[in-house]
């Protein structure tokens, strides 16, 4: 196992504790409710693909072990709509982590595991109708610019580590540069309530809304454009 250390969260599902500072990737009051509950449901991806969208596009950053992009994949299923995922990750060994401990566990948890599976095995470069995903290794500040200039998302899926960890990844130029990635209908989600987040959020031109109760947290953020 890397230094990565496994946490088995209240929900039953498995995550992982960074090397040295300890944050967990998902909360652990249950990391397959977070993912499904905080990112791939307030996202309304299920929604758009019934309401006749053949893809949806998703900015994911901070792949980690991948587990809110099988959330996305979930929330897809019998749509027929594709999933087209740019994913960035500034640390390989997470993904070495998750790998191991779903070989010893034979999954990070049994509901996820369909789709997890095809996340794993698209990051292996196998085909997928349903999957189009590319994981760009580096520092999110540095992949979101080699991203076609007119890459546009639909769904952002914002989970770096805390404002007090991952600083650089909750800065008003970084959020205005994911700001400028989103379509006009595209929701944005993260865990944080953070005031300063919030503003700058605002101040990229996105309207803030109060995300969901999920686990222990009494709400997130998302964000849009309006008007
Ligand atoms: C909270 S975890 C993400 C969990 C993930 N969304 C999942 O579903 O499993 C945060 C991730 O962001 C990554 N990260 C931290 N700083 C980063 C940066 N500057 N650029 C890209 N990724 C970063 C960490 O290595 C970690 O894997």
């Amino acid at each position: 196992m890397t230094d990565w250390l496994p946490v088995r969260t209240a929900d039953g599902s498995w995550t992982l504790a960074h090397p040295l500072h300890g944050e967990t990737c998902h909360s652990t009051a249950g990391a397959w409710q977070q993912a499904l509950e905080r990112y791939a449901r307030p996202c309304r991806l299920r929604e758009r693909a019934l309401s006749g969208a053949r893809e949806l596009r998703l900015l994911d950053i901070g792949t980690g072990l991948g587990l809110n992009l099988a959330a996305a994949l979930s929330e897809l299923d019998g749509t027929g709509c594709t999933l087209i995922a740019e994913s960035f990750e500034a640390d390989a060994s997470v993904l070495a982590a998750m790998r191991e401990l779903v070989a010893r566990e034979g999954s990070l948890d049994p509901r996820a595991e369909a789709w997890h599976a095809r996340v794993r095995a698209a990051l292996d470069g196998a085909d997928d109708p349903g999957l189009r995903l590319r994981v760009r290794l580096g520092d999110a500040r540095a992949c979101l610019p080699n991203l076609a200039p007119d890459w546009r998302c639909d769904a952002v899926f914002l989970d770096p580590f805390s404002p007090r960890r991952d600083a650089a990844l909750w800065e008003p130029g970084f959020l205005a540069c994911v700001a400028a990635r989103m379509a006009a209908e595209a929701w944005l989600s993260t865990y944080t309530v953070s005031r300063p987040v919030r503003r700058a959020l605002q101040a990229a031109g996105l309207a803030v809304h109060e995300g969901p109760a999920v686990g222990r947290k009494r709400a997130g953020t998302l964000a849009r454009f309006e008007g």
